[in-house]
């Protein structure tokens, strides 16, 4: 009797095995047609004075606002930003000309390709590099980051390949991590000109942006955004943020505080991010996020 017990349970593993053997191998064909997919796009032509100052210094500050030197590192010259053994070895490239950067003839063309696209100069889609929350940009801010990535110093640093772990692969064929952002792009659209920096709620959504790849389109929180990090809070006029004066808003993205007494950890909550942001774009931002 127990023999036979034993060999039901046996069949019925072997045929677990099987299946998600078989699952597996769909979800990685799947993952790799679409990382493999080559993009025709025409790149929008944007020009800029490379000895503008005024311009490169707005550009200097976007690194930190909008979040680039959290991936690629504090010189921009690249590092590892995930090293788990589910999710993978993700990579952000080192983004200067030195060793183990970007080619000696990287043009402007190439940089809107990156930013505004999501893909390289062959037409394949860059993982995990938030395109779709750049595409959005100003012409005006992106021709700012441009300007002043075109001119960084060398950084000699080479990197390991991106590795995509069998979890990173599941929750991409599941729709969970946007793994290749050039998906969710119109590569048609043209850049808005200019976004008019004041205490505007139309200026708090363009700000917004940067807080929707955690907070989603809402503002309302929800899922964690990959295994292990917490709940994404509710940031919306009905979460704590609705109830909080425009200086306690400023000081919690600024200390990573808040008034109820939560410590915001900097790796799940960017707040060295936010803490670049002048009182105007916080004060914007909390307007938005009030009105919704
Ligand atoms: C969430 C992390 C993350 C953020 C934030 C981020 N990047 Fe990236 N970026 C990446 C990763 C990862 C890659 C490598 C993608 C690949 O090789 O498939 C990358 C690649 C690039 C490339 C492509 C280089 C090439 O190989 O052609 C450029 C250019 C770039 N990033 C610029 C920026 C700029 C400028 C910003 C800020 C406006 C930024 N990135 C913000 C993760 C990030
Ligand atoms: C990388 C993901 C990520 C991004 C990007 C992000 N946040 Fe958050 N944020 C979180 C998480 C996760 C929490 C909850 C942290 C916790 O509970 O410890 C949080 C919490 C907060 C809180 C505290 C809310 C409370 O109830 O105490 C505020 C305020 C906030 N975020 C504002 C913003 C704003 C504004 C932006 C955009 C400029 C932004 N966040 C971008 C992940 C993110």
């Amino acid at each position: 009797m127990l023999k036979k017990v034993l060999k039901v349970i046996g069949v019925v593993l072997a045929v677990l095995i099987v299946i998600a053997g078989i699952f597996y191998t769909k979800v990685y064909f799947s993952t790799e047609s679409r990382l493999n997919k080559v993009y025709a796009v025409t790149p929008q032509q944007l020009t800029f004075d490379p000895n503008d100052s005024t311009l490169l210094a707005t550009g200097e500050r976007l690194i930190t606002t909008k979040g680039c030197n959290d991936c690629h590192g504090g010189d921009l010259g690249g590092k590892v930003f995930i090293d788990d053994p589910a999710l993978g070895l993700l990579v952000a490239k080192n983004l200067t000309k030195g060793k183990g950067g970007l080619p000696q003839d990287h043009s402007t063309t190439d940089w809107v390709l990156a930013l505004k696209h999501g893909i390289r100069r062959d037409g394949k889609p860059l993982l995990f590099m938030p395109a779709h929350e750049y595409t959005l940009l100003s012409e005006q801010d992106m021709t700012a980051i441009i300007a002043y990535c075109s001119q960084l110093p060398n950084v000699d640093r080479e990197l390991p390949q991106h590795n995509l772990g069998p979890v990173a692969r599941i929750l991409t064929d599941l729709g969970k991590l946007p793994l290749v952002p050039a998906e969710m792009i119109d590569h048609n659209r043209t850049l808005v000109k200019e976004v008019k920096a004041e205490v505007s709620v139309e200026y708090g959504k363009y700000l917004s942006i940067a807080c929707q790849g955690c907070h989603r389109e809402n503002m309302k929180g929800g899922e964690p955004v990959a295994p292990g990090f917490p709940v994404v809070a509710d940031i919306s006029s009905t979460g704590h943020p609705g109830k909080w004066t425009d200086d306690q808003f400023m000081e919690t993205l600024r200390t990573g505080k808040t008034p109820e007494g939560k410590v915001l950890k900097p790796t799940e909550m960017p707040w060295t991010m936010t803490k670049a942001y002048s009182d105007t774009e916080l004060k914007a931002l909390h307007l938005y996020l009030n009105s919704l």
